[in-house]
């Protein structure tokens, strides 16, 4: 070669090997085929079990505008003030992608004028979310939620099935250790004497709280009972509890949901605390732990009644309720536990070749046989009839179906039964029948 060439490609090589690899975005996460298994047991447990409590299923954009966060979750709230992802499209509008689900389902239910079906309206949905949030474990910018809500029903024997609902979904995945926290925060008739309450015996302890409770003081008093420093939680240990002061219909109600859940069996903790950081609730609000465990981070799902938010995004006034989990926490406390699902992938047949005539005469049958829906797994890259058929084995495949180079040539196929190792040989247009026959037996 050249000296001039060879100093060329020499540089190219040099140029190539600095190329630092594009990174994931911080706090996003790729989720690979082994993991993927469990993502699918969990959805599919959750999903059936929706239908089998009469939900549909309803898809939303991960894209709305930002004014329905604003409205919806609540302008002071951590989610709207510091985690959305917000961006201005080339159109000019401002577009936030959805920080949760239900916001994005009551536009949903308002814009395509669910109001006027049949009520109530029960949807359940899973996608990812996106949260500019510290990452952490448990705690990513992207993560996925599965969930439900309720539209158009008051009654709290409905509060008692979402949560039983929710309850249950974990039972069903096989997180059986859960407990389900409850509080009511009540409506917009007693909520408000009761901030005054709340913000009068924080005032007093001011000298005590982070500075995060300070701001929440003024900003978002309710906040203050949930803060998880050491300081600001022993004064809001103390603090007036909102279930003191609630007005007789949401006393009345509570009071209603927790009879229907010791009706169910459900274990429940009385949560004084438990107010959670989205501005739409009202009534009963929950969350489901693991037990045995406290904080943020253990906490599984959560949800709540928010009968204001309908109206408040412009439709009627439509009570509702809802629920969501992440599924990645749920996907990683099955992994800690040792969970283990049957990964072994089956087939019924396999593929096995050699040279490249016979492997075209495979690449048409692999499709007619997939088309006849026997399910078949092949292995083209590999060279050795045995290293195939050992393959085969691993696939836990019934019959390998052997083209060399004579049966390419007289349009033949080897059927060999993997157990026995017999082998017959017949013509190609009669091997899916036979296949079929074979392992209908
Ligand atoms: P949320 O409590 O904000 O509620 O989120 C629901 C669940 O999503 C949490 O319990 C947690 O498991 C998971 N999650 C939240 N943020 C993250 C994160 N950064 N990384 C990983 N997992 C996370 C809601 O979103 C409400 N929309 C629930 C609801 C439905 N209320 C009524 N209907």
């Amino acid at each position: 070669m050249p000296r001039v060439k060879k100093q060329a490609k020499n540089e190219t090589k040099k140029r190539r090997k600095k190329l630092i690899p594009v990174q994931i975005v911080k706090g996003m996460k790729d989720i690979l085929p082994p993991e993927q298994i469990i993502w699918n047991y969990i959805l599919e447990k959750s999903s059936k079990l929706c239908g089998e409590f009469g939900f549909g299923k309803i898809e939303t954009p991960i894209l709305e505008h930002t004014e329905l966060f604003h409205r919806g979750v609540g302008q002071i709230t951590d989610l709207v003030e510091k985690e959305m992802f917000s961006f201005e499209t080339q159109g000019g509008d401002m577009v936030s992608l959805r920080p949760e689900g239900t916001a994005g389902i009551v536009r949903a239910y308002i814009e395509n004028g669910m109001s006027k079906w049949s009520q109530p309206i029960k949807l359940y949905y899973e996608g990812p979310m996106f949260r500019y949030e510290k990452p952490q474990t448990g705690r990513y910018r992207q993560h996925h939620q599965f969930g439900f809500e309720i539209f158009g029903d008051e009654c709290p024997a409905i509060d008692a099935q979402v949560i039983y609902l929710a309850w249950k979904i974990f039972q069903k995945i096989g997180i059986k250790s859960t407990t389900v926290q409850i509080n009511s925060i009540g409506c917009s008739e007693c909520r408000p004497a009761y901030k005054k309450l709340l913000t009068d015996y924080y005032e007093m302890k001011i000298n005590k709280l982070c500075i995060d409770c300070k701001r929440r003081l003024t900003d978002n008093p309710l906040r203050l009972l949930d803060c998880k420093e050491e300081k600001c939680m022993q004064v809001a240990s103390s603090a007036p509890q909102i279930i003191d002061h609630l007005c007789d219909s949401c006393h009345d109600h509570f009071k209603n949901v927790l009879e229907f859940l010791d009706e169910l069996e459900i274990s429940y903790v009385l949560n004084s605390n438990l107010v959670r950081g989205l501005d739409y609730y009202t009534k009963t609000v929950f969350e489901v732990w693991e037990d045995g465990s406290e904080g943020a981070q253990s906490s599984l799902g959560g949800g709540g009644r928010y009968d204001d938010l309908v109206n408040i995004l412009g439709g009627e006034d439509v009570p509702a309720i809802g629920f969501s989990f992440g599924i990645e926490r749920v996907v990683a406390r099955l992994l800690q536990s040792g969970f283990h699902l049957d990964q072994k992938i089956k087939k019924d047949i396999f593929l096995v070749q050699l040279g490249n005539m016979a492997r075209k005469k495979i690449l048409r049958l692999f499709d007619n046989l997939i088309d006849n829906n026997v399910s078949a797994g092949e292995s083209l890259g590999r060279g050795s009839i045995k290293s195939q058929l050992r393959m085969a084995n691993k696939f836990n495949s019934k019959l390998a179906l052997i083209i060399g180079q004579k049966e390419a040539l007289d349009d033949t196929v080897i059927i060999r039964d993997m157990e026995s190792g017999m082998q017959e040989v017949v013509m190609m247009d009669k091997v899916v029948m036979e296949v079929k026959r074979r392992l209908k037996k």
